[in-house]
């Protein structure tokens, strides 16, 4: 005799979320052709993100701050943080053997797969610790990777694999160590949050097909540099502080100085963010390999804008590892009134 609960299903609340395994795993099932290499990958970034989460959230007394003394290739003095969380994303996904090469924000040359581990036909790209100049201060920053399809044959990838236009990614997404942990990714259809329970030690869906908002109603440049601006940013970011309740202006000032911050407040909330080229950075600041190109095909997923200023920033043809370009994303209204200003139409 089958014995019925009396007291019925157990109230939602109760009911164990979605895990980002079991949601990868539903989408490898949906997927014709899937092997599990993608789902296997995605178990290992995971673990980087609670492995660097775990330091990030106990950093001053795990004796995480400070600068390591070394320079990276983008000239930039390295915190501590920055190569612990570096180390951990390539030694979480080396051994899995789904990748044939990776490249990091942190090191000059592309990172080869160990000889004595077998390889895959990925290759991952990532920011390893994105805001780094806000680490001691305590304030967010994040972790950015993008995933691609190695275009060669044999048994390691060379840098052909890496030098990828952003529309081609097989997924992308970041971590957030903010006033919660998420983890945000796309595989260019639709976009999903997932917070981390750390009394669990897992992250669980909360944030199913993330859409941005058309428009915004915040600004997030870095208005120390107004004075390098080209002339046409100069008016766009007067126009956006001049009162018109019709087009709801003034804009809110949102500046976090972690592009993962500011992305996602973005991608939350629409508005817009730009780091334009100026004159002290002609080429813009931000990297387009492993922080533009990943949060540009998150946010078109999520209906919205990306842009060198000219360009669709998932068009640009990658020439060099480390690369940078001018970026403005954000809400599509909002990117194309930034964009007619810049172009010269306004
Ligand atoms: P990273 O810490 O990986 O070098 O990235 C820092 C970037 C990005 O996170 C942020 O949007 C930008 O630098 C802020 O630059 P400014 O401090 O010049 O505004
Ligand atoms: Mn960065
Ligand atoms: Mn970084």
């Amino acid at each position: 005799m089958t014995v019925v609960h009396s007291w019925g299903p157990p109230p939602p609340s109760a009911m164990p979320g979605t895990t980002l395994d079991r949601h990868i795993l539903e989408r490898q099932r949906q997927t014709p052709g899937a092997t599990g290499d993608f789902s296997g990958l995605f178990q290992q970034i995971s673990l980087a993100a609670k492995l660097i989460n775990s330091r990030v959230r106990q950093a001053g007394l795990a004796g995480m701050l400070g600068l390591t003394g070394q320079t990276n290739v983008q000239g930039e003095h390295v915190q501590k943080l920055d190569e612990y969380a570096n180390n951990v994303m390539i030694r979480s996904t080396e051994a899995g053997g789904h990748l044939c090469l990776m490249a990091s924000e942190e090191d000059d040359e592309v990172i080869k797969i160990p000889e004595r581990f077998p390889t895959g036909k990925y290759v991952l790209l990532f920011d390893p610790l994105d805001g780094s100049s806000n680490i001691d201060v305590g304030v967010t920053i994040g972790t950015i990777f993008s995933v691609h399809r190695r275009v060669t044959m044999g048994r390691a990838g060379t840098l052909a694999d890496c030098l990828q236009r952003g529309s081609v990614q097989v997924a992308a997404g970041y971590v957030l160590y903010g006033s919660s942990t998420m983890l945000v990714y796309s595989t260019g259809d639709g976009v999903h949050g997932f917070t981390y329970d750390p009394s669990v030690g897992e992250f669980f869906l909360s944030h199913e097909n993330l859409r941005v908002p058309t428009q915004g109603s915040s600004y997030s440049v870095n208005e120390g540099n107004t004075s390098r601006w080209s002339d046409g940013m100069k008016r766009w970011v007067d126009w956006l502080k001049e009162e018109d309740s019709e087009t709801h202006r003034p804009y809110g000032a949102r500046y976090v100085g972690s592009l993962v911050a500011d992305f996602h407040r973005t991608l939350l909330k629409g508005g817009v963010f730009a780091y334009p080229s100026d004159s002290k950075s002609p080429a813009g600041k931000l990297r387009l390999l492993y922080e533009a190109s990943p949060l540009a095909f998150i946010l078109e997923s999520a209906g919205g804008i990306a842009s060198d200023g000219t360009r669709r920033i998932l068009d640009i043809q990658p020439k060099e590892l480390h690369e940078r370009t001018p970026l403005i994303l954000g809400s599509r209204d909002d990117v194309n009134i930034a964009l007619d200003f810049l172009q010269g139409r306004r």
